[in-house]
């Protein structure tokens, strides 16, 4: 079924294969010796341990080629799923630490995303996301730094570590990013409490809400994302392969849709949590006895919640 992804941090699209290639090419040394080796080093007990590895394995990305590589391979991938929109993080900061310039992060993607509208009928857009585990002030300095290539991204994300970084400790900056006329998403929920999801709303004034999962410890909470439409983008692998739902078949996905919400299905991190979109589909749908129905509104959610023009969104649903 045709279907938009609107969760995806392309880091995390970053396949071992390629992460080997890259390093070879950019004259990295890695601390594995194969392939194989860096892959079975991918068995994650919560969030902060399949970050380690994440920001390790972003580190081989440095020219604009690479970065537009590493996108298009996503893209074809997603296209192959009929995946017919994208709406794709990335993570600049990671890169700007280490001394590749905002210019060359954005480029490369944005060119990715032209390219792959070309290629395979795609049509995708850019998200900047910042990392929580960093400070407000870094987070304005990097909006800064991507100013100049506002065109190129529609909105602002907030991603990372969690568990002691409330979006309360954004506030500023995402109502600069407003402003600017910027869509505003943010990760809560995912291993954080129902308070972090009202923060996120209440005070980052977020339009989707990423992961969101814990809503269902909250009754009021789970009123008021069903009463206004906020979007859920929902991880199943992801959350299995993090320990948020160890066993797929305890996941909520299912009792959100049920439950009125506005949930979506996504990918997150595809090349670490072992599978891109239909993957994640198959699996869930297989493990907690979803039918067509949820598919159907999975699919009809999944346009709504994009912020796509109102035209291809009509033409999709
Ligand atoms: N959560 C928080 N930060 C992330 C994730 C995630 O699932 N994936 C990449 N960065
Ligand atoms: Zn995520």
């Amino acid at each position: 079924m045709p279907k938009a992804e609107l969760h995806i941090h392309i880091e995390g699209s970053l396949e071992p294969q390629m992460i080997f290639e890259l390093a070879r090419r950019n004259g990295i040394a890695l601390p594995y010796a194969s392939v194989q080796d860096l892959r079975s080093a991918y068995a994650f007990t919560d969030l902060q341990s399949f970050l380690d590895l994440y920001y390790q394995g972003a580190g081989v990305l440095q020219t604009e080629e690479d970065f537009c590589e590493m996108a298009l391979a996503y893209l074809a991938r997603a296209a192959m799923d009929n995946v017919v929109h994208a709406e794709i993080f990335f993570d600049p900061q990671t890169h700007t630490e280490r001394g590749v310039a905002m210019q060359t992060v954005v480029r490369g993607l944005a060119r990715a995303c032209e390219e792959a509208q070309q290629r395979h009928g795609i049509s995708a857009s850019l998200i900047l996301s910042f990392l929580r585990h960093l400070s407000e002030r870094e987070a304005f300095a990097t909006l800064e730094q991507a100013l100049p290539l506002r065109e190129h991204f529609i909105g602002v994300g907030l991603d990372s570590s969690e568990l002691g970084h409330p979006p309360e400790k954004f506030q500023r900056v995402f109502a600069r990013c407003r402003e600017l006329g910027l869509h505003i998403v943010a990760h809560a929920g995912e291993e954080g409490p129902p308070a972090y999801i009202w923060q996120a709303l209440d005070l980052l004034r977020a339009e989707r809400i990423d992961h969101g999962v814990q809503a269902v410890h909250d009754t009021a909470l789970m009123q008021r994302l069903a009463a206004e439409r906020v979007p859920l983008t929902v991880c199943p692998l992801s959350n299995q392969k993090l320990q948020v739902f160890p066993d797929l078949r305890q996941h909520n996905l299912k009792a959100l849709l049920d439950g009125g919400l506005v949930a979506t299905a996504n990918s997150d991190d595809p090349a670490y949590f072992g599978g891109y979109l239909n993957d994640n589909l198959l699996q869930v749908f297989a493990a907690t006895g979803m039918g067509v129905q949820h598919a159907w509104q999975l699919a009809a959610h999944s346009f709504e919640a994009s912020f796509a023009p109102a035209a291809d969104k009509a033409r999709w649903m």
